[in-house]
C-alpha cells in the first residue's frame, strides 16, 4: 500500500463516516482547539460536549483563562478528573500570554514546549488550525497504525517508538489542499475511537481493512506491542 492510498482512504472515510459537527471542529482558533484536545485526552466526547461550552462561556479566550485563579479553573473542571490537566491548562494559558503575547505558537514544535502539550496534542492542534503536516500518535492512533502496518516492534523501547513516529510522518497526506490535514487527523482519531477498537475491532466497517496487515494475520488483538508500561 502506498502512503497516499492510506491517507486517501482515511480522508474519504472521515467525510462520510467520521464524527462531524462537534463544536471544536467548526473553528481554527487555536485556543478553542487546544482546550478541546486537552479535555478529550482522557475524557469521552459526550462528557466534553457538556463541559466545553461552559468553560468557554466563562473563559472565552486565553487571556481570560490566564487571568483566572486556579480555584476558578479547577471549579469548572470539577468532574472531568485528572486535575493535573487543569493545572497545566492554566499554566499554559499564562505562558502563552506572558511569553507569546497571547497568541499560541503556530507550529507543532513550539506548541510541544508548552505545559501539558505533548507531541501528539501539538500535532493535532497544528494540523487542525494551520494544516501543518504533523503526525499524531495518541493511544487510539497508535493502535490503528500498528495494526495497519503490522508494526510488531516493542514500543517500550524508545527507538521503536521513534520509528513509529517516523512512519506516522511518512503516511501523512502530501498536501493540505481542501483542509486535508484536518480531515486526515480527525479521521485517524475517529477510526481509533469508533472502528479500530482495542477489543472487537469492527473490520467490516474499516476503510483500511483491505491493506491491514494485522487483519490479514488475524492478530488484531496483539497490537500494539508493549512489554511494559
Ligand atoms: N479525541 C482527541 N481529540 C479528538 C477530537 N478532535 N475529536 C474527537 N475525539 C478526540
Amino acid at each position: 500500500m502506498q502512503p497516499a492510498d492510506l491517507a486517501d482512504r482515511v480522508v474519504r472515510w472521515q467525510q462520510t463516516h467520521g464524527r462531524r459537527h462537534l463544536p471544536w471542529q467548526g473553528t481554527r482558533d487555536p485556543y478553542r482547539v487546544w482546550l478541546s484536545e486537552i479535555m478529550l485526552q482522557q475524557t469521552q466526547v459526550v462528557t466534553v460536549l457538556d463541559y466545553y461550552p461552559r468553560f468557554l462561556a466563562q473563559f472565552p479566550d486565553v487571556r481570560a483563562l490566564a487571568a483566572a485563579s486556579q480555584e476558578q479553573v479547577l471549579a469548572l473542571w470539577s468532574g472531568l478528573g485528572y486535575y493535573s490537566r487543569a493545572r497545566n491548562l492554566h499554566r499554559c494559558a499564562q505562558v502563552v500570554v506572558a511569553e507569546h503575547g497571547g497568541v499560541f505558537p503556530a507550529n507543532s514544535a513550539q506548541l510541544a514546549q508548552l505545559p501539558g502539550i505533548g507531541r501528539s496534542t501539538a500535532g493535532a492542534i497544528a494540523a487542525f488550525c494551520h494544516g501543518e503536516r504533523a503526525p499524531i500518535l495518541d493511544a487510539n492512533v497508535r493502535r490503528v497504525l500498528t495494526r495497519v502496518l503490522g508494526f510488531a516492534a516493542d514500543l517500550s523501547q524508545a527507538a521503536n517508538e521513534r520509528a513509529l513516529w517516523a512512519l506516522a510522518q511518512e503516511l501523512l497526506p502530501r498536501s493540505d489542499l481542501a483542509h486535508t490535514m484536518a480531515l486526515y487527523t480527525q479521521g485517524l482519531m475517529d477510526l481509533g475511537a469508533t472502528v479500530c477498537l482495542a477489543r472487537n475491532p469492527d473490520c467490516a466497517r474499516c476503510p483500511l481493512a483491505e491493506p491491514c496487515i494485522a487483519r490479514r494475520q488475524g492478530r488484531q488483538s496483539e497490537y500494539p506491542v508493549r512489554s511494559r508500561r
